[in-house]
């Protein structure tokens, strides 16, 4: 056998066994006359003792050991004189009789050590060495776990796991797609699904009744921390349903996920609205480990997220707050202790470009309960008074409060500052997880780029069926039978029942600017499709890399993707994209000169 044992594995009990064990080594150091070596593999690290005075050729040979070597050795199990409590294997050694060097290794280019001194573009470019660190390959080891419970669970509930194409026409989700040449086809495109979506909708007539699949989706999208151009959904798709029937069999694939996983149980997930989501958070992935809730002081023109007018409660005075269509605030409790210096950093936080707030208005509540504010001079002490009370502010608290002429654009600049505050104050704690389901999402937004009314979630969600009349007087406040999961201020998935019936979905695409010529070319296979008996249906997409993130408490989705791309889109270890040869063009009957 090439290894009887694994580095992770020999405990104290395993004292005086003769075993065989292979890995890398992570570092040797010579004491007197032993040579110490820590021999690494998946499992975990043992070591390995040479001793000069039993076996000095032996020793000598393991003092030409560097790191990474790949090495066989075969050894007895000893008691260590000096345990290490830090690790599983730290009672025992191995005392080493036969040494097989397998592989040289170049220095490495950083640690291959729990904390690196490698930095990211170092580490990226080497990733395969990355992995053999354990903080990233335990986020490999989740993700499976993640991936296995999932079809367990599905599996369990009468799920059929079905491939679909990745070779495919454009799918509407919105954001661009990557396209790939066919030869066959001179001058023609497949491309990438950007989701399965029509895929699974199409399943749905098929009679397949549950579809799920574990799919990479591609979308040519400006990257971020929770975004890659390919990412993993889990997919999934029922028949016979309505939205009930959907949030019941997810929340109980999420509860499945937390209890066998993170061992926590979850409780029933809330449910917002949309619109209720955007009033008191100014988000539709609203982040509820913590409240700080927003507090309207004036909001004269209703919209979506809030059809109740709320007259200022400010008198003329300020001309910023005269001239603003809504003004809102939050209460930071406890926070009054705040320095002049601290409240200029969140006013230059709030004016970032990214952030785009005019300025902060701020107001302690004091001991006495009187309250002192950045806008004390233009208001009677009565005013701010009205204004704590009415949100509740106690002693000690400390009231942020924002306006602007466009309440959904404040509110979400308001966001950001309670997201800020939030993290300021520990309240966003990796380890805590508050789930819930955003509902009734609006079936449209505004594009003001295309000047048009767009899809909020795709094409194909269904109206609520209360709101169908007002598809022709008023589409933009059409709300959609749409739902998003969201856990601690992240979308970890989405999706909504669908319009089954040929004569809505054509009426939908007409709203949504489609000549019925134009559906027809896009759309025609769905619609089609539609006409042989399509059952009523829906179902959602999780990602899956953003679920796994949040269990393991990473910043950015990256770090649990093998082989991930930078912010450019790159993949830095395989030089990814490339450049093609001009032979490999013209078979392509791409007419692109690469001379230059
Ligand atoms: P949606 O576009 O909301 O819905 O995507 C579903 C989930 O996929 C994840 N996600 C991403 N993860 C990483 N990188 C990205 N670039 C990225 N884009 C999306 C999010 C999101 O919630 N076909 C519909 C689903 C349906 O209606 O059934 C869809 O794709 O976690």
């Amino acid at each position: 056998m090439f290894r009887t044992k694994t580095c992770g594995e020999l405990r104290i009990s395993n004292v005086g066994e003769e075993v065989t064990l292979a890995g890398w080594v992570q570092r040797a150091r010579k004491m007197g006359g032993m040579t110490f070596v820590d021999l690494r593999d998946r499992y975990g690290i043992t070591q390995l003792v040479f001793n000069a005075e039993t076996n000095a050729d032996l020793c000598e040979q393991s003092n030409h050991l560097g790191r990474e070597f790949v090495i066989q050795v075969v050894g007895t199990v000893n008691e260590r004189s000096a345990k290490n409590s830090k690790i599983p294997t730290g009672d025992i050694e191995i005392i080493v009789n036969k040494l097989n060097i397998l592989n040289v290794s170049d220095v490495p280019p950083f640690t291959i050590e729990d904390e690196s001194d490698g930095g990211d573009d170092i580490r990226m470019k080497y990733r395969y060495l990355d992995l053999r660190r354990n903080p990233v390959r335990r986020n490999l080891e989740l993700r499976h776990k993640f991936a296995f419970e999932v079809r367990r669970y599905l599996d369990q509930q009468g799920f059929l796991e079905i491939e679909t194409p990745v070779l495919v026409n454009s799918t509407p989700e919105g954001a661009r797609d990557f396209v790939v040449p066919s030869r066959m086809n001179p001058g023609q495109f497949y491309a990438l699904p950007q989701s399965p979506q029509t895929l699974k909708q199409l399943c749905m007539v098929a009679g397949i009744d549950r579809y799920f699949q574990i799919c990479k989706c591609f979308r040519d999208e400006d990257l971020r921390a929770d975004r890659q151009p390919e990412f993993t959904q889990i997919d999934c798709e029922m028949s016979f349903v309505e939205q009930e029937d959907i949030l019941q069999m997810f929340e109980g694939m999420s509860r499945h996920l937390f209890k066998t996983i993170l061992n926590i149980d979850i409780p029933t997930l809330p449910r917002m609205t949309w619109a209720n989501a955007m009033k008191f958070y100014g988000s539709d992935k609203p982040d509820t480990r913590f409240g700080m809730e927003f507090v309207e002081l004036k909001n004269v023109q209703p919209d979506n997220a809030s059809r109740e007018i709320v007259e200022s409660i400010f008198p003329e005075g300020f001309s910023v707050f005269d001239g603003a269509a809504y003004i809102a605030g939050i209460c930071c409790e406890g926070q009054a202790v705040y320095t002049r210096k601290q409240l200029d950093q969140l006013t230059d936080f709030v004016k970032r470009p990214q952030v785009g707030a005019k300025g902060l208005v701020y107001a302690r509540v004091q001991e006495d309960g009187s309250v002192k504010s950045s806008i004390d001079k233009f208001y009677a002490p009565e005013v701010m008074k009205q204004v704590a009370d009415k949100m509740n502010a106690k002693p000690g608290d400390l009231i942020l409060i924002l306006s602007g002429d466009d309440a959904m654009k404040t509110r979400k600049q308001l966001c950001e500052l309670r997201l800020e505050m939030g993290a300021r104050m520990g309240l966003r704690s990796k380890d805590k997880f508050s789930c819930l389901w955003v509902i009734d999402f609006p079936m449209y937004e505004w594009s003001d780029e295309e000047q048009r009314l767009m899809a909020m979630h795709h094409p194909f969600t269904s109206p609520k069926p209360e709101d169908i009349p007002l598809l022709d007087t008023d589409p933009a406040s059409v709300r959609a039978n749409a739902y998003d999961m969201v856990i601690n201020g992240v979308e970890v998935g989405g999706g909504s029942i669908r319009i089954h019936d040929a004569k809505l979905q054509q009426k939908i695409f007409e709203i949504l600017g489609f000549t019925p010529e134009q559906a027809q070319l896009k759309f025609g296979f769905l619609m089609n499709a539609f006409k042989f008996g399509a059952p009523p249906h829906g179902g959602l997409a999780y990602g899956l890399d953003r679920f796994v993130s949040l269990f393991a408490g990473l910043d950015s989705i990256r770090d649990c993707i093998a082989f991930p791309k930078n912010n450019s889109g790159r993949d830095v270890m395989l030089d990814a994209p490339g450049k093609l040869d001009q032979s490999q063009l013209d078979e392509l009957c791409l007419a692109i000169d690469i001379k230059e």
